[in-house]
């Protein structure tokens, strides 16, 4: 059975006194010395993304940046390059996360330059896709994520999939408490595969497409039930050590 991947997004939060403790708990999790089923990437400010990789020993865990620039270095002040996250260990990169869509004005054609450099750069992106409140309402959801997944596959070709990361989340159920029924999810994650099958088949196996939205310790084993529902995206639920460790016990469980 292929790993089910936990990413916890801890957004705008924590300080090194929190993080180093979740991290010094996070090392030492053992589940009762048993085959653990799910691998861990923590997705801290990037601030502190050294300090955690210097404290992480454990192999199955994996830091993310919560974005990156599009550009490699020169005077693009406050931003940080690919390079950069490459320098001190970075795996994965989150991209086109809502909050970034609406707070910081990034559309999908600069997540789709953005999701080339990630990947140029050998590291993994995590393309998040996901429909709001109105689009849900209009039985738009297909059509959003068919766009956001379009804006990457019309600049680049379908392989650039091959070996990332589409984490699909609905933008009303961030951090709302209300989350995606599994059914809904299933059937979209189902539409998004088969979208990029469509285009590639051969490379189609090689996706990993996740949950993302309210998602903690009482509904994360009815999602994991699901087939094409291969991970979750942890918001919220995951800057609560024992909440998060509750996560990875029912995935490490199932
Ligand atoms: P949430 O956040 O779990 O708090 O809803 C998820 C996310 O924004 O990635």
């Amino acid at each position: 059975m292929k790993k089910k991947l936990i990413i916890a997004n801890w957004k705008l939060n924590g300080n090194k006194l929190s993080i180093l403790n979740f991290l010094n708990q996070l090392n030492k999790y053992d589940y009762k010395e048993k085959k653990e089923k799910c691998k861990i990437v923590m997705s801290f400010p990037v601030i502190y993304l050294y300090l955690a990789k210097t404290i992480i020993y454990k192999k199955n865990i994996f830091l993310g940046a919560q974005n990156v620039d599009l550009n490699l270095c020169g005077p693009f002040t406050g931003e940080i390059s690919v390079n950069m996250l490459k320098d001190i260990g970075i795996n994965y990169v989150i991209l086109g996360h809502s909050e970034r869509r609406k707070y910081h004005k990034e559309n999908d054609a600069l997540i789709a330059k953005k999701f080339k450099i990630v990947k140029e750069a050998n590291l993994i992106p995590i393309l998040c896709v996901g429909e709001n409140k109105e689009e849900k309402k209009l039985g738009k959801t297909q059509e959003v994520c068919a766009r956001q997944l379009n804006s990457v596959i019309s600049m680049w070709g379908p392989q650039i999939f091959n070996d990332t990361i589409i984490a699909y989340e609905p933008i009303w159920a961030i951090g709302s408490g209300e989350t995606a029924t599994p059914c809904s999810v299933q059937k979209i994650h189902k539409f998004i595969k088969e979208y990029i099958k469509e285009y590639d088949i051969a490379n189609s196996e090689k996706i990993t497409v996740q949950y993302g939205g309210s998602v903690d310790e009482n509904n994360v084993t009815q999602l994991l039930y699901e087939a094409d529902i291969d991970g979750v995206l942890v918001g919220g639920a995951s800057l609560n050590y024992n909440k998060f460790k509750k996560i990875i016990d029912i995935v490490n469980s199932l």
